[in-house]
Formats: C-alpha cells, sequence, structure tokens
C-alpha cells in the first residue's frame, strides 16, 4: 500500500480560507469520543487530496470559489498535548518536547526575562498551554465557518476540549491574491516528493525544485534520520510548525523608498525602491528571480513554470546577496547538502489590507502579517535550523570570499539587521535596518499523527 493512505497531514491540500482552533484537552474520555465519533472520519487524508489534485478537480489555492464545498481538516498535538494522551515516548526531537514558547529566545522573538525565565512579547494567548490545533480548510467561507460551528458543538456535548484561541484567515483580495502582506508572490519553491506531491500522472508544478525523500516530511520513511529510532505511533506522522508573524507593511515600503533611492540614484524612486525590495527577497514581486533577471522584473521568467524555480546562486553577491531571504532559508548550490534542511511550507496571510490612515505616518494600526506554516519530520534541522543557524552573520559563506552576508531582514528576529549586497557596486556596504518589519507574536509546533495512530488515539481508554 503507498504510504499516501496512512498520512493525515496534507500539506499540498489547496485552500482559500484556513481556521485554527487551538484548544486544551479537558476531559480526555470526552475527547477519545469526539474525535472518533466525529472528527476522524472527516480528517483529510493524503491519498484523498492528491487523488482530487490528480482528477484536477481542486480549484487553485487563494481563491474562494462557493461551487467547492469541500472542507479539510487535520488535527495536530503539542509535546503535552500528546503527554494528556499517554503518549510520552521521546520523538527525537529536542525543539518539538520544548515547545515553541520556550523555544522562542533561541528563535529570535522578543521579549524579557522574568525570574530566570524568558518571555517573548506574544499574543497572551499564545502564552497560554496549548494542547493541540484543528486546522479547517476550504474554498467556500460558508461551509468552512459551519464545519467550525459544528466541531465545537460536537466537543461541547463531550466536554472534551476547552477553546483556547481561534483565528481566520484568507488570503488577500484579487489582484493580490498570490502574493503576501509586503507584495511578493508565496508559496513558490517547495520540496517535491515523488508519489506524495507528484507522481507520472501528475507532473511537479515548477521544475527545478529540489526532489527529496519523502522521510523529510513523514517519519519512519526513507530519509528520515531517526527513522531506527522512531516510537511506532509516530510512524507516518509529521512535525507541523505554526507561526504567527506580523508585518509592518507601512514601515517596510518607506525603507525601500528611503535606501532604495540612496543605493540606486539613477533610477525613479518606485524603480529603486522595488529593486531593493527583490534583493532583499530574492525574487521580485512577480516571483521572478533576481539572478535570472538582475535589473528588471520580467514577466515572461515568473509565468514560465519551467524558469521560476529553475537556478542556483552565483558565489559572489552580484544578482543576488547571500542574505536574501530565499538564498538564506535555501542556498541551494552554496551549501551542498542544504537539501537536508528543507520543509514544506503552507502559509496563507491573516489580516486586512493597508489602510490610507497608515500610510500617511507612515505606520501599522491593525494588525496583518503571515501565518506561517511548515510541514517537517525534525524542526531541530528543519525550520528551527533554518531560523537560527541559516541566519546566522557568517551564512553562507563557506569557501566564497565574501564579507559577512548579514541578516535575513523577514525571518521576523530581534538580531541586529544588517545585510551586505543590497547595492551590487559595493557589495561590502552594509545595509542597517533599524526597525524590524516583522514581529513573532505566538507558534507552537504540533505533531500531526497518521490516521492509524488517530484511530488509536480515539480508542485507547
Ligand atoms: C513574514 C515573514 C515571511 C515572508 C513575508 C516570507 C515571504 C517569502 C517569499 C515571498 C518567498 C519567495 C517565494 C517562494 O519561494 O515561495 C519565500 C520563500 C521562502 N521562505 Fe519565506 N517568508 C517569511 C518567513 C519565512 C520564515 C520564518 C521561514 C523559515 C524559517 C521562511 C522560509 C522560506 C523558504 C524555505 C523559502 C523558499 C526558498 C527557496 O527554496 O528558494 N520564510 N518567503
Amino acid at each position: 500500500m503507498s504510504l499516501l493512505s496512512y498520512t493525515s497531514s496534507s500539506p499540498g491540500l489547496p485552500k482559500a480560507f484556513e481556521y485554527f482552533i487551538f484548544f486544551q484537552i479537558d476531559n480526555v474520555a470526552g475527547f477519545r469520543d469526539t474525535m472518533r465519533s466525529y472528527v476522524i472520519p472527516k480528517i483529510s487524508t493524503a491519498r484523498e487530496v492528491f487523488g482530487m489534485m490528480k482528477n484536477k478537480t481542486f480549484p487553485p489555492s487563494g481563491f474562494p470559489n462557493d461551487h467547492w464545498e469541500y472542507v479539510g481538516c487535520s488535527v495536530g498535538f503539542s509535546s503535552r498535548g500528546l503527554a494528556e494522551l499517554n503518549l510520552t515516548d521521546y520523538l527525537h526531537d529536542e525543539a518539538f518536547h520544548r515547545g515553541q514558547k520556550r523555544d522562542a529566545k533561541d528563535l529570535g522573538d522578543a521579549g524579557s526575562e522574568r525570574n530566570g525565565v524568558f518571555q517573548p512579547d506574544w499574543d497572551t494567548k499564545y502564552l497560554e498551554d496549548i494542547h493541540g490545533v484543528f486546522q479547517i480548510t476550504a474554498h467556500n467561507n460558508n461551509k468552512g465557518t459551519e464545519f467550525v460551528s459544528n466541531l465545537r458543538k460536537a466537543f461541547a456535548h463531550s466536554a472534551g476540549i476547552k477553546q483556547v484561541l481561534y483565528l481566520s484567515t484568507k488570503f488577500r483580495p484579487d489582484p493580490h491574491t498570490p502574493q503576501e502582506h509586503f507584495g511578493f508572490r508565496d508559496g513558490i519553491a517547495k520540496p517535491e516528493f515523488k508519489g506524495y506531491t507528484f507522481d507520472d500522472e501528475l507532473p511537479m508544478k515548477f521544475a527545478g525544485s529540489p526532489v527529496v525523500d519523502p522521510g523529510l516530511i513523514l517519519m519512519g520513511r526513507k530519509g528520515d534520520l531517526e527513522k531506527e529510532r522512531r516510537p511506532s505511533w509516530a510512524i507516518d506522522g509529521s512535525f507541523f510548525v505554526f507561526r504567527k508573524l506580523k508585518q509592518l507593511v507601512p514601515e517596510f515600503h518607506a525603507f525601500l523608498q528611503e535606501n532604495g533611492a540612496k543605493i540606486f540614484p539613477t533610477l525613479k524612486p518606485d524603480a529603486a525602491a522595488d529593486k531593493l525590495g527583490a534583493r532583499i527577497f530574492g525574487r521580485w514581486k512577480s516571483g521572478t528571480p533576481v539572478v535570472l533577471s538582475p535589473d528588471r522584473d520580467d514577466k515572461s521568467i515568473s509565468d514560465d513554470p519551467k524558469r521560476v524555480n529553475n537556478f542556483q546562486y552565483p558565489r559572489d553577491q552580484s544578482t543576488c546577496p547571500f542574505a536574501a531571504h530565499t538564498q538564506k532559508s535555501y542556498p541551494r548550490n552554496n551549501l551542498p547538502g542544504s537539501n537536508d534542511h528543507l520543509f514544506r511550507r503552507a502559509s496563507i496571510p491573516y489580516g486586512g489590507e493597508v489602510e490610507a490612515d497608515e500610510l500617511e505616518v507612515p505606520q501599522t494600526k491593525r494588525d496583518r502579517g503571515l501565518i506561517f506554516l511548515c510541514y517537517q519530520s525534525s524542526i531541530e534541522r528543519g525550520f528551527k535550523y533554518t531560523q537560527q543557524r541559516f541566519n546566522n552573520p557568517d551564512f553562507p559563506s563557506a569557501n566564497l570570499r565574501s564579507d559577512s552576508p548579514g541578516y535575513d531582514a523577514v525571518l521576523g528576529t530581534t538580531l541586529d539587521r544588517y545585510m551586505t549586497g543590497a547595492n551590487p557596486a559595493k557589495q561590502s556596504e552594509r545595509l542597517l535596518a533599524g526597525i524590524p518589519f516583522v514581529e513573532a507574536k505566538g507558534g507552537e509546533y504540533f505533531f500531526m499523527p497518521s490516521i492509524a495512530t488517530l484511530n488509536q488515539i480515539a480508542t485507547s481508554y
């Protein structure tokens, strides 16, 4: 049997709306009952989703579609949540067992020490104990919210959970739907897994994407470095990272205008700002990689699935700074072995569009940003490695003659925000970003079990 039948997490699931219910397990027996009788039959499996994608029935991500009534549902448990359910074996991932709140200092989040304990500056609800999350996706908002309300009713009946936090998210309105709030197209570069995200009938979306073993996402499968040590109930499960990243959009654009004009004085102000933004991200707003088109956004590249993710980085900063977001997060040829740190992203924006009163000062007055989501079999080697280890100021510079590359400006850390290479003519010059553009406001690490393990959770007493 293919591994698709087993897994409950569906990282390729297209969506237009996404709802998260963070919960504490209040009454274990009631929780198990509702899981068994109501939730498990509704959980989306990767097989189901992949089948629908192959039949080309699934509408694309981002765009609401009232005719598409399918609602996706997954459930994940924090380390504390697993303990409530008596699943206490070590999963061989320190970050997961520590939890994201206790990891926040390592991740570079703003916060303060209280009695020797670091308390991140997160929204208060994320500071509470979270045992698990229901992740619900839809293209039809009425169907999605109806599902949420029925799920709540089912649990109210068994008194199984207490809701800690509810979050409802959606993509940006047309014509910005594919873009995150800074205006850059997101969701392009993803590792691919044969038989799971593509196969002979459904080719991968973008040529040149790295093809990796399924164990990079699924525990116990080929490519999972802890394969031999996972407890049996963890097989075919996946770690799911949730992170609320607030984006300071007016401030980011003001920074680009001011510094773009200084770095590229011969360009018109908007063109200079666009070019600096592209060098900070490693891609132009359309998604065109700066290494393929260093001087202008080229839609013939971004519209071409064979080219938009098919590139390597040079060994200097002429076309792309080492600290550009895409190069820091996945250095490709500039770091042999960087495939070991890949994960599959499935992020979605939250909050509304920037309003006129925020542009005057310019200053963010409403909460908006990115719900950064990703799947992997190791948080230590995946998300956390990228956030913490790749984002050290000397990386990637091994074997490269360069000045300190500096930091990724958009990862959401408090670290000294400087980068070199913003100016291709003066590659060692440091660009300082005094203010943060992205602030971490909450998060947690979850384990998403296989269907077999969910059944086991629901039936053990
Ligand atoms: C608000 C914060 C963030 C924004 C606005 C953002 C935006 C983007 C954009 C526009 C791209 C290029 C398009 C694409 O390849 O999909 C990208 C790529 C990527 N981002 Fe982020 N991102 C954010 C946070 C993060 C974080 C926290 C991580 C992980 C620690 C991360 C990891 C990645 C990776 C791995 C890629 C693909 C790089 C490649 O393979 O070329 N991002 N992001």
